[in-house]
């Protein structure tokens, strides 16, 4: 909190300097709700677009757009006040080339009032990382399994066993040295996030990486066990909330049904009595 009683968001260079130091904590959101939850606690709130996957039922990030980022990115925003709010660039927007991911950055960062973007690839998207950086774009980079090339990858499988962790290395390499802030490393073994962790400048923010890594991030609705579609091996489950949702539901629909709900203390009278809080009586 600074003197003026302004509470200052988490900047990009901040991320930086916290490379080596007290892990950095990343979680998702996609709703204004979920941001104040996640602003409460987390150092960064990514809008990722595995909001297609997890609120639209799509069957992989691949169809989600840069309306739905848009969308989502302008109700996160409204949500948060410390953490420092990453937006995912979706599948088709940058990758033709570095004026195009420049268009649809500037446009993401101009309509939701991000403070910076992630985009997915390596050595391949260097080049572009280096375009936006030097043009006032910040880039979050993301490298290992990156889920918009499924695939090409033939499913979500581990990155990195073996002598394939060479080239996971060289793309953090790449990207880092290319002017990314911090590279998101996923489903890699414990060994190479080490390495590349020892190796790249900037902080490694981990999914399914290993405490190797310099901070961690997880899927929101995965770690609360809202989204229960499948569960990856990395997913710790904080709570189980999915469940609580289904026992209330089938609560409600019961006493709907055997007209227990509402009962006398939901029902308006002819005189007002004293009102809730947020209510009108
Ligand atoms: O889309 C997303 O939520 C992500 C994180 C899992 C890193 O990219």
């Amino acid at each position: 909190m600074s003197v003026s009683g302004q509470v200052r968001a988490v900047t990009p260079p901040q991320v930086v300097a916290a490379k080596g130091g007290t892990p950095l904590v990343c979680l998702t959101a996609y709703t204004t709700p979920m941001a104040r939850l996640v602003d409460a606690h987390c150092d960064i709130a990514l809008v990722g677009d595995s909001v297609g996957m997890v609120l639209h039922g799509l069957p992989s990030t691949l169809g989600v757009t840069l309306e739905m980022m848009i969308m989502h990115g302008k109700a996160v925003r409204r949500g948060l006040e410390r953490a420092l709010m990453v937006v995912d660039m979706p599948f088709g927007s940058y990758e033709e080339g570095p004026d195009q991911a420049f268009r649809n950055a500037a446009r993401v960062m101009a309509e939701t009032g991000c403070a910076a973007v992630k985009l997915e690839g390596g050595e391949t998207m260097a080049e572009t990382i280096r375009f936006l950086t030097g043009r006032g774009i910040p880039v979050m980079a993301h490298v290992g399994l990156t889920p918009q090339a499924v695939n090409t990858f033939g499913g979500y499988t581990v990155q990195g066993r073996g002598e394939a962790g060479d080239r996971v290395l060289r793309d953090a390499k790449a990207v880092a040295e290319a002017g990314a802030f911090s590279v998101v490393l996923e489903k890699v073994p414990e060994s190479l996030a080490g390495r590349i962790t020892k190796e790249v400048a900037v902080p490694t923010i981990g999914i399914g990486a290993s405490a190797a890594c310099d901070g961690q991030v997880l899927v929101t609705d995965d770690m609360l066990g809202m989204f229960t579609d499948f569960r990856p091996k990395f997913v710790k489950r904080y709570a189980e909330l999915g469940n609580e949702a289904a026992s209330a539901i089938e609560a409600y629909a019961a006493e709907v049904r055997a007209r227990v709900f509402p009962a006398a203390e939901h029902v308006f009278g002819d005189t007002p009595k004293a009102a809730l809080k947020g209510d009108t009586q």
